[in-house]
């Protein structure tokens, strides 16, 4: 499928796929996106709950934003897993503006990032040890109970329905720690009441510039 680098309106890039007519995160700004939901939200609350370390599965790894973004941001030692069928490629990595948005000085983490080996764990520092598996969610799950936090951040609905389709949320469920969250930028009705019935907890919250709200969902 044809991806194309973007600009959005916080300067910071994203790709977008006109054959879905979809982008990789909001066009309101990628980065602003990436910190409210997945960094404010997931891990900045998660480190307040005083753990020795975070574990995370990222739901859709793409251009790793989110993954350099946890990097940068953490307090405590992270472990990082996550899942990407179609990875991006050399030419559009360089196309991406993240390390000129958030500091030249990592620069060495983001290529880290991307140049750790598929489906193995890497430990990149003593904070960081990411594990990104090469694979379709679909058949693949979570070790179960094992996670603390799950960054979800499939294709919205509209574009890939199946991503938010009851199978696929149970084997978040079934991956997240009891008191573990999982985090998305979609705050849709018919998603929050499937999470609900999985047995989520569910708290909406107010989303990034541009959408009204986010969800938070906690395994109770
Ligand atoms: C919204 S984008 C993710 C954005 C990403 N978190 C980032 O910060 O760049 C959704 C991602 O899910 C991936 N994806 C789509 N279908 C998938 C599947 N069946 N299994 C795993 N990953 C999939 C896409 O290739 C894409 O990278």
């Amino acid at each position: 499928m044809k991806r194309e680098v973007i600009q959005t309106d916080d300067g910071s890039s994203t790709i977008y796929i006109p054959e879905m007519d979809e982008n990789y995160h909001s066009t309101h700004g990628a980065i602003q996106e990436a910190e409210h939901v997945f960094i404010q939200h997931g891990l900045k609350m998660m480190e307040e709950k005083e753990l020795d370390s975070i574990s995370i599965f990222e739901m859709g790894l793409g251009t790793g934003l989110n993954a350099l973004l946890t990097k940068i941001r953490t307090k405590v030692p992270v472990v990082y897993v996550g899942i990407e069928a179609y990875p991006v490629s050399v030419d559009e990595l360089k196309a991406l503006n993240y390390v000129s948005q958030v500091g030249e000085q990592y620069e060495s983490d983001f290529s880290a990032i991307h140049s750790a080996k598929w489906n193995e764990s890497i430990e990149l520092d003593s904070k960081f040890t990411i594990h990104k598996v090469h694979e379709k969610i679909e058949g693949y799950d979570l070790d179960e109970a094992s996670f603390d936090l799950i960054y979800f951040d499939a294709f919205g609905p509209r574009a890939q329905s199946a991503m938010w389709e009851i199978e696929i949320l149970q084997k978040m469920y079934d991956g997240l720690k009891v008191g573990g969250a999982l985090v998305t930028y979609c705050a849709r009705g018919q998603f929050k009441r499937d999470l609900k019935s999985l047995g989520f907890e569910i708290e909406p919250l107010p989303g990034p510039p541009g959408k009204r709200e986010m969800t938070r969902a906690w395994k109770v």
